[in-house]
């Protein structure tokens, strides 16, 4: 048996779709035809790679990431650049990501050179469904299921990988409007020597009551605060959390409960080129409000890959609701906003080198 992407086998749909009017319209709703897949087992490690016509998965009821969730997945998206180029950004640092993310789950990481050749192959194969509108991107889904049948509890000796795309429109129904979030004190997203910096769906599952509770209150999103003195603020929503105070922009330090996004990641080397002052700190709710109530907070924004970067207009803390910039998107949120998008879109030069253009396979 070959093992990795040697030998990948290619079976395209006989029935071709075509790309719905209304693809990006609800985000991750809408799929392309095909999907990468690839399996593990114990003593032949990852092999036979496949990219098929898209179809269910068949699994049996006592698989075990549907007990246990030893599962992890990525998020990155492609663009298709003004010049018509398809390109992706930052795959690497993602790849790299899938990988982290296994080993914290105890699933045997995949080269990451397989995972970037699994992207541009099969978003080769997919290539009209990127759209083309300002806003819009295809959005790839890597993910890696445990697949053992057992309900005792082990790390499974055999796993799934499989990469699915959605074209895709803005996250959230507010668009590029500013958010509002509320941080709660009942709730943790992630404790000291748990899954935080991992992206994994137990994250995502801890998350979901607390969202809903926001809603209620009339907030968008839930600031996460720290699971050990519930006073330092971690993330928001599903997005790392960065602030402007005077002239300091902080956000807080990687240390094992935070997500290392990689819009984070590219925000902070963003800013720190045009010479601003960013400090990985640790920042308290209080001080954060305290901040907004004097003024000396200007702007607050949330970075991920699906929103890209999103702007706070409110927050909430302790039965108050504070604004932030009088609820609008703030100077520096809309520059790095501007900013990441136009190399995304290749309007802009790619001084990092975070992007790569899907080469045409055939
Ligand atoms: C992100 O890119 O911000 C995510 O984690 C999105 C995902 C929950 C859809």
């Amino acid at each position: 048996m070959k093992e990795g992407l040697e030998g990948l086998r290619v079976e395209l749909t006989a029935a071709p779709r075509g790309v719905p009017p209304d693809a990006t319209a609800n985000f991750g709703t809408v799929f392309t035809d095909h999907i990468f897949q690839m399996r593990y087992d114990a003593g032949q490690g990852w092999h036979d790679p496949e990219i098929l016509p898209l179809a269910d998965l068949s699994l049996a009821p006592g698989t075990s990431v549907l007990h246990y969730a030893q599962a992890v997945f990525d998020g990155l998206k492609g663009f298709r650049g003004r010049d018509g180029v398809v390109r992706l950004f930052r795959p690497e640092a993602h790849a790299q990501r899938l990988r982290r993310s296994a080993e914290r789950l105890a699933i045997p990481p995949i080269a990451e050179e397989w995972v970037v050749e699994s992207f541009l192959r099969l978003v080769d194969i997919d290539r009209e469904w990127v759209p083309a509108e300002r806003g819009t991107a295809l959005y790839l889904r890597p993910t890696i299921i445990a697949t053992d049948i057992a309900v005792g509890l082990h790390p499974s000796h055999s796993f799934l990988y499989f990469l699915i795309l959605c074209p895709v429109g803005a996250y959230y129904a507010e668009g590029a409007a500013p958010v509002s979030i509320v941080a709660t004190e009942e709730f943790v997203r992630a404790a000291p020597g748990g899954l935080g910096d991992a992206k994994t769906p137990a994250n995502y599952a801890a998350s979901l009551l607390a969202g809903e509770r926001a809603k209620e209150a009339g907030y968008t999103q839930v600031l996460w605060l720290d699971a050990v003195e519930r006073r330092w603020i971690e993330e928001v929503g599903t997005m790392n959390i960065m602030a402007r105070i005077g002239e300091e922009v902080v956000t807080p330090p990687l240390g094992g409960t935070i997500l290392a996004g990689v819009t984070r990641d590219s925000a902070l080397r963003l800013m720190r080129s045009w010479g601003l002052k960013v400090s990985e700190r640790p920042i308290a709710i209080d001080a954060l409000v305290a901040a907004a109530k004097d003024g000396t907070l200007s702007e607050v924004w949330g970075t991920g890959t699906a929103a890209v970067v999103s702007a706070v207009g409110e927050i909430g803390w302790r039965g108050e609701r504070v604004r932030v910039n009088d609820g609008k998107a703030g100077a520096l949120t809309r520059r790095l906003y501007d900013a990441v998008t136009a190399i995304q879109y290749a309007e802009a030069p790619d001084p990092f080198g975070w992007t790569v253009s899907v080469p045409a396979y055939n």
